[in-house]
């Protein structure tokens, strides 16, 4: 079962629209459903039909109390207030109830449903339901709606001037040009900001950032961080058998084969040789400033620099355990499994979310993600999801065709 709040299910009442009753003339294509029905038996609940009597008297009540805000076509013009037509009526009615008591907030309805019966809170569930769903295309004053480039792609796309010198894929054929694959993400744009900032003293680099922003540079770190690794295909220096016994002294927190156990130092596995001499020369002279390699290199001449280099170098680079996040469309299918095909909900007890307004999306699952909203369901899945996931998914649902749905009881076996 889905709902958190098994008490409330189990006195929940299933909506049913009438078959045939002329309040369902909007159902022309419309999706049926019987599955759910069976299963709301089985808890022991009993089936409400709304006929057009009972559906006459919810418009009734939708007109003294809900129109202001919620239109009498249930089509929000409003911002923040949400579309209720065609929404499912078995979820309409269950929220109907929590905003009666107290659970999803006093003040958003104004008090609206307060006093209302329960009858009442049935009769204008089942009129908003039998009303035909808003549509992206049509629904009034729906304003364009922003979609976030998906964080990898638009990684890509920054990288793209960097490749000629970082090479495709961040594996660098240039000597004294560092690998970029096999980095840390946080490693990465700490090394950006050490550019821009001048802790770290290169002109090329800072000019190259310099176009950058934050999120272009979480971008570009996230993207190089997901391509396979592999050596920097660049000649090696020095003698790596000698660099082998030189580097123990630097495995507590490179690693033994430069795959570093501390996030804050970088994996040297598989860098370019050549560079990691002019890093390390770089922290001795000064003009890489951080003071626990200074202290470390100090004592180093070059041909120890060279040797360590090339036993890093010609160490294997490992794939960083850092997940690629899923894209929206990754995502609506995980969603689609409880809120039906595109967000067209055929469980009375699931929102619709199809053809729903967009910024009313973006802040319902904020509240679930704060617990604004209470619900087991979607607490869970909001809290894996970043802003621009928010965006996205909002943008994608808002955009979806929004379909009725009919509801068809068929007898037990
Ligand atoms: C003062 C304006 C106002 C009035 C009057 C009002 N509502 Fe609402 N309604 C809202 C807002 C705003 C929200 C969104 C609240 C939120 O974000 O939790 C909402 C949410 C809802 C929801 C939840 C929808 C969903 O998709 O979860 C339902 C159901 C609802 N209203 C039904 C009604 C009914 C029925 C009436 C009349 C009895 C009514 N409202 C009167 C403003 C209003
Ligand atoms: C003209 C060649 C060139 C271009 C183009 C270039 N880089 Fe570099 N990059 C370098 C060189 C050379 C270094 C080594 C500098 C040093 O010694 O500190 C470097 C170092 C870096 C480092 C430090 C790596 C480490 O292990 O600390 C990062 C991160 C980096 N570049 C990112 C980028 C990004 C992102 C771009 C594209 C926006 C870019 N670079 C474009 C030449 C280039
Ligand atoms: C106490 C932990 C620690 C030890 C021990 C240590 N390092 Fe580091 N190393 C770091 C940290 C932290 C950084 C990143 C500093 C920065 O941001 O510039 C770093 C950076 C480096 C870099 C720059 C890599 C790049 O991609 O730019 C090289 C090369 C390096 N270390 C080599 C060594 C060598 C060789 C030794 C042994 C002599 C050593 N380190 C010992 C913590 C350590
Ligand atoms: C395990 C089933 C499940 C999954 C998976 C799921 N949801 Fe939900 N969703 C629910 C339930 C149950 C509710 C009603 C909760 C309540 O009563 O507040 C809901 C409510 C919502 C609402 C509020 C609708 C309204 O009208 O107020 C939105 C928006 C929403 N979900 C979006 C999503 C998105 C986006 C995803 C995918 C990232 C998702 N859901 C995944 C079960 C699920």
């Amino acid at each position: 079962m889905k709902r958190c709040a098994r008490n409330l299910y189990r006195i929940a009442l299933a909506i049913m629209m009438a078959a045939g009753a002329a309040i369902m003339d909007s159902a022309s294509g419309a999706i049926a459903h019987a599955a759910s029905v069976e299963a709301e038996k089985k808890d022991g609940l009993r089936a409400v039909y709304a006929g057009a009597v009972e559906v006459a008297e919810g418009k009734r009540i939708a007109q003294a109390t809900c129109v202001r805000c919620h239109g009498l076509d249930g089509i929000s013009t409003t911002r923040g207030v949400p579309h209720l037509a065609g929404q499912r009526p078995a979820y309409l009615y269950l929220e109907l109830k929590a905003y009666q008591s107290g659970a999803r907030g006093k003040k958003v309805m104004d008090g609206a449903v307060e006093f209302l019966s329960d009858d009442a809170l049935i009769n204008v569930a089942a009129y908003y339901a039998s009303l035909d769903p808003a549509q992206f295309a049509t629904a009034r004053g729906a304003k364009s709606v922003l979609v976030k480039p998906d964080p990898v792609q638009a990684g890509k796309a920054a990288a793209a001037v960097c490749a000629g010198c970082h090479g495709e894929d961040g594996i660098s054929k240039i000597p004294g040009t560092p690998n970029l694959v096999a980095l840390d993400p946080k490693y990465i744009v700490a090394a950006m900001k050490g550019y821009k900032s001048d802790q770290r003293k290169h002109d090329v680099m800072k000019a190259m950032l310099a176009a950058l922003s934050e999120t272009d540079m979480n971008n570009v770190a996230l993207y190089y961080a997901l391509q396979t690794p592999a050596r920097a295909q660049t000649p090696t220096v020095g003698n790596r058998e000698a660099g082998k016994t030189a580097a123990a002294v630097c495995a507590g927190c490179h690693g033994n084969q430069g795959v570093s156990t501390n996030p804050a130092a970088p994996n040297l596995a598989g860098q370019d040789a050549q560079y990691l001499v002019t890093a390390l020369q770089a922290y001795k002279n000064g003009s890489r400033s951080d003071a626990t390699m200074k202290g470390l290199v100090a004592a180093l001449d070059d041909r120890v620099m060279k040797d360590m280099a090339a036993f890093y170098a010609a160490q294997p680079p490992q794939p960083l355990n850092v997940p690629r996040p899923l894209t929206t469309a990754e995502w609506a299918q995980k969603c689609d499994r409880c809120h039906g095909v595109n967000g067209n909900s055929v469980d009375p007890f699931l929102p619709a979310i199809a053809g729903q307004r967009v910024e009313y999306l973006r802040k319902v699952l904020r509240d679930y993600r704060t617990r604004v909203h209470q619900s087991s369901a979607m607490s869970a899945m909001s809290d894996a999801l970043t802003e621009a996931d928010i965006e996205n998914l909002a943008a994608y649902y808002a955009r979806q065709k929004a379909r009725a749905v009919v509801f068809v009881p068929v007898p037990g076996k």
